[in-house]
């Protein structure tokens, strides 16, 4: 049975004054998901392997997209996902950001918008919240300047943290308070 996904999360839809909008996603963005979800560029430095087939790609977005708390389709005008944007609960009063991009949309600004939308709305919609986190590779620099044009504070490298593809990665922790500046 097809899940409604308005049934399952927040309702968090809107149209920001800028180039990307947010929206939950659904199973017929299924082949939008696949652009960005089978390519081992954009996999690179996440912990999850490529997908390798439509029926993979339908079952993940079934039993893990539809289901997630939190995730949103990143969308330029034609409503059609380039990506998405998604929030994870660490513990009661910390929340875990993370973001992925097709990769012929990267350099343009649009995950740095979409940080941005969804570092302005999380405390508001989850005012209990302290601290929102951001793990980022150390190699990956796209995603740590990201994190930085936002205003989330770089912490510190935290050693041998994270298994991906095989090895073991030192990870920065990116954070932002509610009280820091939304850059
Ligand atoms: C990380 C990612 C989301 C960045 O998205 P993006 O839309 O390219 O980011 P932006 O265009 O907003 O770029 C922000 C800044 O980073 C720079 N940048 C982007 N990719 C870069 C790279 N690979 N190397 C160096 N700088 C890079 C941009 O030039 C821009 O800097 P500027 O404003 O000074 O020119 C995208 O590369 C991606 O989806 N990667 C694969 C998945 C991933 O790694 N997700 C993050 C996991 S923590």
């Amino acid at each position: 049975m097809e899940m409604d996904l308005q049934e399952t999360q927040p309702s968090m839809s809107f149209l920001p004054p800028g180039r990307v909008s947010l929206r939950p996603m659904t199973l017929s963005d299924v082949d939008d998901y696949m652009v960005w979800a089978t390519d081992p560029e954009v996999a690179r430095f996440c912990t999850w392997e490529p997908c390798t087939s439509r029926d993979e790609a339908i079952k993940y977005i079934t039993d893990r997209v539809l289901t997630h708390p939190w995730i949103r389709a990143i969308c330029l005008e034609d409503d059609r996902p380039i990506g998405y944007i998604l929030i994870m609960a660490v513990d009661d009063i910390r929340k875990e950001m993370g973001y992925v991009l097709a990769r012929k949309y990267w350099g343009k600004g649009f995950a740095t918008e979409a940080v941005r939308l969804v570092t302005t709305e999380i405390f508001k919609e989850f005012p209990e919240i302290e601290r929102v986190e951001a793990l980022v590779d150390v190699d990956n620099v796209g995603s740590q300047k990201v994190l930085e044009k936002v205003g989330f504070t770089r912490e510190g490298v935290m050693r041998k943290y994270l298994y991906i593809k095989g090895s073991v990665r030192d990870t920065v922790m990116f954070s932002f308070l509610p009280t820091d500046t939304l850059m």
